[in-house]
């Protein structure tokens, strides 16, 4: 778990500051994220690429307050962008559009545009028809579009198939086999510019070998191309480094980016990655508070005032977050499954957790900076979390709790 969440006299604090407190300043469900903690996440990733030109391209997906963005930004990061939303996000938040690179499968043509306005880095582009759908909005834009291809390395990340991107039966990237072939045809397209490759296999990896098993697919393709006359000015190897949640023993981001560095040992290329979980995931926490214990027949329900439309991770993938207390209470440990209000027995937090709770304590979900605000919803008109930031003693509120009106104030009532 994080250095940066510890229990200091029976209660847990966030660097200097007691979640209690937080949670009685700002309510719950509430995330708090730990700005040591990001920062000290990112500068490992610096530390260990120093010496190789590179650039760490923060998955914005993972969470993408701006309060975040502009602490990687200042900090030196380009970013991964997976939408328009997100370019303006990075914007927005100070990022330079130079350092941006823009993934995913369905692009449209106006968040082509906007990206080619801005001046991004690159397009990963990761089919055919958006290799020609790029080059005509460039052409009629007069523009020429940085472009690499993102490969399908077709290697078992060996994590949760719905996170899993790098399997040919997935929807991601070229087919290998294609590759070549794409690639002069894009460098033969009057408003591409070939500047790179990329690929980025699935998240959540807990081993090196996968990542080295398509880096090593990926640089015998640069060898083709240096062969055919195409230089690369960039290999984009991706993100997907996991964390630890309970038991997973991920490599080290030191070691991670070691095993990088030296599969592209002696290669001209700067080196891009795009991390999202590593950097976020374990630099945040949800709060929530119990409404009710509710013992049931078979089970003992802790019924939280977070819920699946909170966190999505349990739900979804069943993902493990542990779950302590914010103020160690000394009642009795019981088994509990912790859930939240929603309408659906999808809605829970954690199964069978041992926690001495009481009614009206607040627990803290650890592990939650990545993919939780940033997969939330409004279901069952639930305004979304507070978003706070803890900086050493200091606190700072980086996103209000949604108002209930906000949520339907787009609406109408028709005649
Ligand atoms: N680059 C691309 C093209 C991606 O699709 C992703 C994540 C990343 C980078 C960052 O991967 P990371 O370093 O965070 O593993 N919602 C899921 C995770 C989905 C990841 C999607 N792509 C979860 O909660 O586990």
């Amino acid at each position: 778990m994080s250095e940066y969440f510890n229990y200091r006299d029976d209660t847990l604090h966030a660097e200097q500051v007691s979640l209690a407190d937080i949670a009685q300043c700002f309510g719950t469900p509430c995330y708090v994220y730990s700005r040591a903690a990001l920062t000290d996440a990112y500068q490992q990733f610096a530390d260990a690429l120093k010496g190789r030109e590179h650039l760490i391209c923060y998955a914005v997906k993972a969470n993408p307050n701006l309060a975040i963005l502009n602490l990687f930004a200042r900090l030196g990061a380009g970013f991964d962008i997976v939408s328009g939303g997100e370019l303006q996000r990075v914007l927005a938040a100070g990022g330079a559009a130079d350092k941006v690179v823009f993934s995913g499968v369905g692009k449209r043509d106006d968040e082509m545009r906007l990206a080619l306005s801005a001046g991004i880095r690159c397009f990963n582009v990761e089919s055919e028809p958006e290799l020609e759908r790029l080059n005509e909005v460039a052409g009629s834009m007069g523009k020429v579009a940085p472009i690499s291809l993102r490969v399908n390395p077709d290697v078992d990340a060996k994590t949760h198939p719905y996170i899993s991107t790098g399997l040919k039966q997935n929807k991601f990237g070229v087919a290998y086999k294609e590759a070549i072939d794409l690639y002069r045809k894009a460098a033969a397209m009057a408003h591409l510019r070939v500047t790179g490759i990329d690929c980025h296999i699935g998240s959540q990896l807990t081993e090196v070998s996968p990542f080295m098993a398509a880096a090593e697919k990926v640089l015998a393709l640069v060898d083709q191309l240096n062969a055919e006359g195409i230089q690369l000015e960039h290999i984009d190897l991706g993100g997907g480094l996991g964390i630890r949640y309970d038991d997973e023993t991920p490599p080290a981001i030191a070691e991670y980016a070691q095993a990088l560095l030296q599969a592209l040992h002696g290669r001209a290329e700067s080196l891009i990655v795009e991390p999202g979980r590593v950097l976020v995931g374990n630099a945040g926490i949800l709060l929530t508070r119990i409404e009710y214990l509710k013992h049931g027949e078979e089970k003992n329900f802790a019924i939280v005032d977070a819920a699946m439309n909170d966190l999505m991770r349990p739900a979804l993938y069943d993902a493990f977050h542990a779950i302590r207390s914010v103020k160690k209470n000394a009642v009795s440990m019981q088994v509990y499954e912790v859930v939240g209000p929603i309408c659906e027995t999808g809605d829970f937090i954690a199964h069978a957790r041992g926690m001495a709770v009481a009614q009206g304590d607040v627990l803290a979900v650890m592990s939650a900076g990545a993919y939780g605000m940033s997969m939330s919803s409004n279901y069952n008109t639930r305004p979304r979390a507070a978003e706070v930031m803890v900086d050493g003693e200091r606190t700072h509120l980086v996103r209000e709790r949604e108002m209930t009106e906000q949520l339907y104030a787009l609406e109408k009532i028709i005649d």
